[in-house]
């Protein structure tokens, strides 16, 4: 048994502009959401339908920040190459998320790698305006859902729709297959397939009002990663 698996965190602040150089508060403010997005503590987690309420999973991996960098840089776009990594690599990838705050370009809100990937690429990247949700941000993507979908990402969790048509799987039972992704605020019930769709997880594409939860299965297949023989033991060991 893991018990809580804690993650520290370095978050690398890359501006071209002070607008980009975002505060410590909004900083802060991410950090709070991934605490309480990941723990379900969030106080929209009570909004799921009832088909959907008993999975609304506590993952029991908790964040904890243990440093902020800053860099002002002419570079006004960063692209989903890596470029940003090279230019600031992370710090100990093996024990620590390290997030990069940059404007990434393309209307791209945010990209992660998986785990199992190179160490000097390992981590996420999320643009300033989608950061936190105080400070610099921008709705409808200003409730710091694009860490916790990325973060999802860099913890081994797949799109809901498993990246493809009906019956294609996530890797995760009790999330229901869908056809692609769901954009917007979707009604309930959204039917794509053969069952409505879990629209509400947090590994959609929908705003993040109206993302508030991870699954009982997708929280296993997470902390799967930590355990003995996986990607991730360097947060337990
Ligand atoms: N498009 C991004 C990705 O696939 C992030 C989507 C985040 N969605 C949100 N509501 N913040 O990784
Ligand atoms: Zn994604
Ligand atoms: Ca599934």
């Amino acid at each position: 048994n893991l018990g809580i698996v804690n993650i520290p965190v370095v978050v690398h602040v890359v501006y071209s502009n002070s607008q980009q150089n975002i505060t410590d508060q909004q900083i802060n403010s991410q950090i709070d959401i991934l605490n309480a997005d990941f723990r379900a503590a969030n106080s929209d987690a009570s909004n799921a339908p009832s088909e959907f309420a008993g999975l609304v999973a506590d993952s029991e991996i908790s964040f904890t920040l243990s440093n902020v960098f800053r860099h002002s840089n002419s570079r006004a776009e960063w692209g989903t190459r890596d470029d940003v990594k090279y230019a600031y690599p992370p710090v100990s990838p093996s024990n620590t998320l390290n997030i990069w705050v940059a404007n990434i370009g393309g209307g791209i809100l945010g990209y992660a790698q998986f785990p199992g990937g190179p160490a000097s690429t390992d981590g996420v990247v999320i643009a300033p305006q989608y950061f936190g949700d105080t400070g610099y941000v921008s709705a409808p993507y200003d409730k710091g859902r694009t860490a916790t979908h990325e973060v999802g990402h860099y913890l081994n969790l797949r799109h809901i729709w498993g990246d493809g048509r009906c019956r294609q799987d996530d890797f995760v039972a009790d999330t229901p297959e869908s056809d692609g992704p769901n954009y917007g605020c979707p009604s309930y019930p959204t039917v794509n397939c053969r069952s409505n769709d879990m629209t509400m997880n947090y590994m959609d594409y929908v705003y993040d009002q109206c993302m508030y939860m991870f699954s009982e299965g997708q929280k296993a297949r997470m902390r799967t990663i930590f355990m003995d023989g996986g990607p991730r033991t360097g947060f337990v060991n």
